[in-house]
């Protein structure tokens, strides 16, 4: 449990796992200063440990998700200050290099306006939900940089090319709707339905056994970027890892999953992750007694008709 108030961020910890992280700056419209930074930096550090968090939510407070860098505290007031630059430059990195491969799932909620430094983290966030009418803007183009850091790169990365280009170009302004037909979020609803839908997707992710979720995770970021034969040997090793960490619980995913569709036609793996995933519980006879309510839910019965011959 982190206890620790934070002045730029609010962190609110859930019983069932869920954390949320809550930019918190709402009269700047949660521009990112490099005190933001340095705090989001050591929040994101704790919570990937911190055995009380088993999903991130980021978030911003009032009508906005994050208007990007903070122009004054980031830009102007460490300009001729080296030191201080070097400092907000290495703390705005808990996105691409803290949450880009985090150890937990995420999910951004783009809740308002993501601008131009944003987008790092609505794209370093494993998932991005928005509501319709957000405002996203790449609008550095409008006042004298491009988009720096690793904006340009991300978004011709995640969006079809002719998008980022018109985008990075125009800084014109799109909306939530417009962001998922190009693939900058996975979708956006309507602003009232946000919170459920981001809390309906969390849970589905806690249902998952969180190592396999993990590797997962790491697979379809890491291998973008390898050749085939480097991808082919990462997958096998991140396998492997998986197992290890199933060991490390007293539990195997690959043996328990196979076994329950098989064996106890206990579920479908299209519909539904094996019993006991997220917990790593066996439902073997004389295996493990489960953790009582770990696992209230029970896996739908599959019918007679349903076994294969
Ligand atoms: N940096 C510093 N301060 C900011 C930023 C920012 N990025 N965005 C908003 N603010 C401040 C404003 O200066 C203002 O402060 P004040 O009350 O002390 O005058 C306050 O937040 C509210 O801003 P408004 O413009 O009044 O709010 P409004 O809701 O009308 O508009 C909007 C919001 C559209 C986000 C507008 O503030 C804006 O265009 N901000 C700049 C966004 C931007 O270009 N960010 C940089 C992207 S590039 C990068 O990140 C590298």
């Amino acid at each position: 449990m982190l206890k620790k108030k934070f002045s730029c961020v609010k962190v609110d910890q859930q019983k069932d796992g869920i954390t949320w992280v809550i930019f918190n700056r709402p009269e700047k419209r949660n521009a990112m200063s490099p005190t933001f930074h340095a705090e989001m930096m050591e929040i994101m550090k704790s919570l990937e440990t911190d055995p009380d968090t088993k999903l991130v939510i980021l978030t911003g407070a009032g009508t906005a998700y994050s208007a990007g860098q903070d122009l004054k505290e980031y830009f102007r007031e460490t300009d001729g200050n080296n030191a201080a630059k070097a400092a907000a430059g290495a703390n705005s990195r808990w996105r691409s290099d803290v949450l880009w491969m985090y150890n937990k799932p995420t999910i951004a909620m783009i809740n308002g306006f993501c601008i131009g430094g944003a987008f790092t983290h609505c794209i370093c966030s494993d998932f991005a939900i928005a509501a319709h009418d957000v405002t996203f803007s790449l609008s550095e183009v409008n006042w004298g940089i491009l988009p720096g850091g690793m904006v340009s790169k991300m978004m011709s990365d995640t969006v079809r090319p002719r998008d980022a280009m018109f985008y990075a170009a125009t800084g014109r302004p799109f909306n939530g709707k417009k962001a998922a037909e190009i693939g900058l979020i996975n979708f956006s609803v309507a602003k009232k339905d946000l919170k459920r839908e981001t809390l309906k997707l969390a849970r589905e992710l806690l249902e998952k056994n969180p190592n396999v979720l993990r590797g997962t995770k790491h697979a379809i970021r890491a291998t973008q970027t390898m050749s085939w034969r480097a991808a082919a040997d990462y997958l096998a090793a991140k396998q492997a890892e998986i197992k290890m960490r199933d060991a490390a619980r007293g539990h195997d995913s690959y043996k328990e999953g196979i076994r329950q569709f098989i064996d106890e036609k206990a579920y479908r793996p299209v519909f539904s992750p094996y019993v006991g995933a997220s917990d790593g519980k066996t439902t073997e006879k004389g295996g493990k007694p489960r953790a009582s309510g770990a696992r209230k839910k029970k896996a739908p019965a599959r019918k007679k008709s349903a076994k294969r011959k």
